[in-house]
């Protein structure tokens, strides 16, 4: 149990609903590591009404659970380490993807802050990864667990972007402005659970060693039990909500169903390891 936390299961394999706590860089010691233990089982939690946060208020809560990271290259815009995605400049995440998986040592933690919410739509979905692999046939597992695969960041970006304009081919721009490329073992181990996970998303490039045609149709198989419904839980946002993802065992999607309606999201993210594979 993640002790004094009032935690309320949103889906059945995946998300809680922290209650009645406000969120504030002061938390004390006790608290913070409640919030880490429920992160590590939960994998995704929720909190309602966190209006009180700003810019400011929002990197100094995510400051207690780790060390803030930049996006290396997106602008921050609303303070050192805040990433906006403003669906009106081209911030639509609609890949299932992890965080920044084209770094090295991508992030362990992301922290976001709905700021302005489409009265409908614009949801985000995120997805179990350890429970995905912890659920795949035994073949299957035994496959993975000895791939490795390349993440880009200028990999398939806007294979999803079928309303491509002008915003968006310029937030492409800046995003790939510096190709990064990092390999990964395909399962990883989380440091702080020992789970095994599965590492891809929409940053996967190539399994090392295969073709891309034959990595695209294996990545696919993989991905489609990570995202399977069962797997997965979808929140539905208000204007100051906060999400904390484990970014080591979960992919997400922000459901892009709204039109030309404002959708402005700000999000920290906390520094990361470099993966383990299961052979270290
Ligand atoms: C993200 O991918 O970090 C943003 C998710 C969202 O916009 O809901």
């Amino acid at each position: 149990p993640a002790g004094p936390l009032d935690i309320v299961a949103v889906a059945g394999r995946i998300g809680g609903e922290v209650r009645g706590l406000r969120l504030e860089g002061d938390l004390d010691d006790a608290t913070i590591l409640a919030l880490r233990r429920a992160l590590f089982r939960h994998k995704v939690l929720f909190f309602r009404e966190q209006s009180h946060l700003d810019d400011e208020a929002h990197q100094a809560f995510a400051a207690r659970l780790g060390k803030p990271v930049r996006h290396p290259t997106a602008p921050a815009q609303h303070g050192d380490f805040l990433l906006e995605l403003d669906s009106h400049h081209g911030g639509k995440a609609n890949t299932w993807h992890t965080d920044m998986t084209f770094l090295t040592n991508y992030p362990s933690a992301s922290i976001l802050r709905a700021v302005s919410i489409p009265e409908a739509g614009g949801d985000t979905v995120w997805a179990n990864a350890a429970e995905a692999y912890a659920r795949l046939p035994q073949p299957l597992q035994q496959l993975a667990d000895t791939l490795r695969a390349i993440h880009s960041n200028d990999y398939d970006y806007a294979a999803n972007q079928t309303e491509a304009d002008e915003e968006t081919d310029a937030y492409h721009a800046t995003f790939v402005s510096t190709v990064y490329e990092a390999e990964h073992p395909v399962v990883r181990l989380h440091p702080e659970t020992g789970e095994r996970s599965l590492l891809l998303g929409s940053f996967f490039k190539q399994f090392v060693g295969m073709s891309s045609g034959d990595s695209r149709r294996l990545f696919e198989t993989f991905q489609s039990h990570i995202t399977r419904l069962e797997n997965t839980v979808r929140w539905h946002w208000r204007k100051g909500d906060v999400a904390i993802w484990d970014n080591r065992a979960t992919q997400h999607y922000a459901i892009d169903d709204y039109g030309t309606q404002h959708r402005v999201v700000r999000r920290v993210t906390i520094s990361g390891d470099i993966p383990l594979g299961i052979d270290g």
